[in-house]
């Protein structure tokens, strides 16, 4: 079996979650490669000491270059701010290393394409993190719709929601200023959550209209002053595809920082004639199924511990953010082995620019007050 080396360059909130989703990674049963982290990489002293707890890794450092140096490091992941994603990435491509790449894929969509094409031009396996389609709902709702179980699309509706800014005395960080988060904001923070699976289907919009909303201005500064927040905190895009006979389907994507009652709700709605699905992460282990007979009714089933890599927790057993972190990391490495096999796997390159388009195509329709068509 290979093992795959990572390396981690930003140890924050995500990197610490990466970490401790590769220590345990013997709760998984079948996914055919072994994955250990043996570098990582952050600015700051107090960051790379947490990781020291973490007995396979022997390379701590503040230099990015240090670490792609190693001849202990396979692959890279890469959680920083997005204004640092092109040059790291990059940096990490130029290197000869694997690229596990955080969302959103560069600070635009300029950024996202200059990696991408890098990426291909030499010959490196990327993907880009995106976790949620590995909760076993959204995972049997992909596989149900596959194989052609909803009969005629009728909507689909995706969504990332947060409440936790609704609090305007919650200090500022660089995921609320434009600079270090970009100017397509919430977008670029929680839109390819709601995007990944839509786009997995092949429902991308040809065109959209997008009405985006700043709700809290200013912050504490954290040094007992103000500062400007200036991204987007919510937006709301509303589209149309195709489906497989060329008949329109409406689309919405919704991704909101400021939404009351919202913890961190991930959700994911297809109306179809024969078969609808309903799941969202509030109810992280029902499946929610419409079918027809005579009657109409809306199914509720229990899925249990049922993702797409078998683990050792009891099928009875609840899975949750972290199982599902863990599960697409797992995702990476086996595709990274070759063996993925017809599981499914992390968001590609090409993927993450989609989401750029969209987020680019939302942010002039905003602007311009009309629907906008999007032309790749
Ligand atoms: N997949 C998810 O569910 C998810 C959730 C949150 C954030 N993210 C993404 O992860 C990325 C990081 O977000 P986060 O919440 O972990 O941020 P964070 O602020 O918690 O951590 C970022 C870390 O990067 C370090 N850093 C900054 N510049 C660096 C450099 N040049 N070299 C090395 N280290 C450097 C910082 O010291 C910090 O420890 C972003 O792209 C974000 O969109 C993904």
């Amino acid at each position: 079996m290979k093992t795959l080396r990572l390396g981690i360059i930003g140890g924050g909130l995500m990197g610490k979650e990466t970490a401790s989703a590769l220590a345990r990674w013997c709760n998984l049963e079948d996914v055919g490669v072994n994955a250990e982290l043996t570098a990582v990489c952050d600015l700051q002293p107090a960051v790379l000491d947490w990781f020291r707890r973490i007995s396979s890794v022997r390379l701590f450092t503040a230099d990015a270059a240090e670490l792609l140096a190693s001849p202990d490091v396979d692959a890279v992941y890469v959680a920083v701010p997005h204004h640092l994603h092109e040059e790291l990435y990059l940096q990490v491509l130029r290197a000869g290393k694997d690229l596990l790449a955080e969302k959103p894929f560069g600070i635009d969509l300029a950024a996202a394409r200059r990696v991408r094409d890098e990426a291909a031009r030499l010959g490196r396996f990327v993907r880009c993190s995106s976790e949620f389609p590995f909760y076993p709902g959204p995972w049997r709702i992909f596989n149900e719709v596959r194989a052609g179980r909803c009969g005629r699309l009728i909507e689909v509706k995706a969504g990332f929601l947060h409440a936790s800014d609704l609090d305007s005395d919650k200090p500022i960080n660089w995921k609320r200023q434009a600079r270090f988060c970009g100017a397509a904001g919430v977008m670029n923070d929680l839109g390819m959550h709601a995007a990944h699976l839509p786009l997995r289907l092949g429902w991308k919009p040809g065109h959209l209209y997008a009405r985006l909303q700043k709700l809290v201005t200013e912050r504490p500064d954290g040094k007992g002053g103000r500062a400007v927040c200036d991204t987007w905190e919510n937006a709301l895009l509303s589209g149309e595809f195709t489906d497989d006979a060329k008949r329109p389907v409406p689309i919405t994507l919704e991704v909101k920082r400021v939404s009351p009652g919202d913890t961190n709700n991930w959700y994911l709605e297809i109306i179809g004639t024969e078969a609808s699905y309903r799941f969202s992460t509030k109810e992280p282990r029902t499946l929610w199924v419409f079918r027809r007979d005579k009657e109409q009714w809306w199914q509720r089933t229990d899925l249990g511990m049922s993702p797409p890599f078998k683990v050792i927790t009891p099928a009875i057993g609840e899975f949750g953010f972290a199982d599902a972190f863990q599960q697409m990391l797992a995702a990476f490495a086996a595709e990274w082995a070759g063996v993925l096999g017809k599981r499914f796997g992390c968001a590609t390159p090409d993927e993450a620019v989609a989401t750029h388009e969209l987020w680019t195509a939302a942010l002039a329709s905003n602007r311009e007050h009309k629907v906008v068509s999007l032309t790749a």
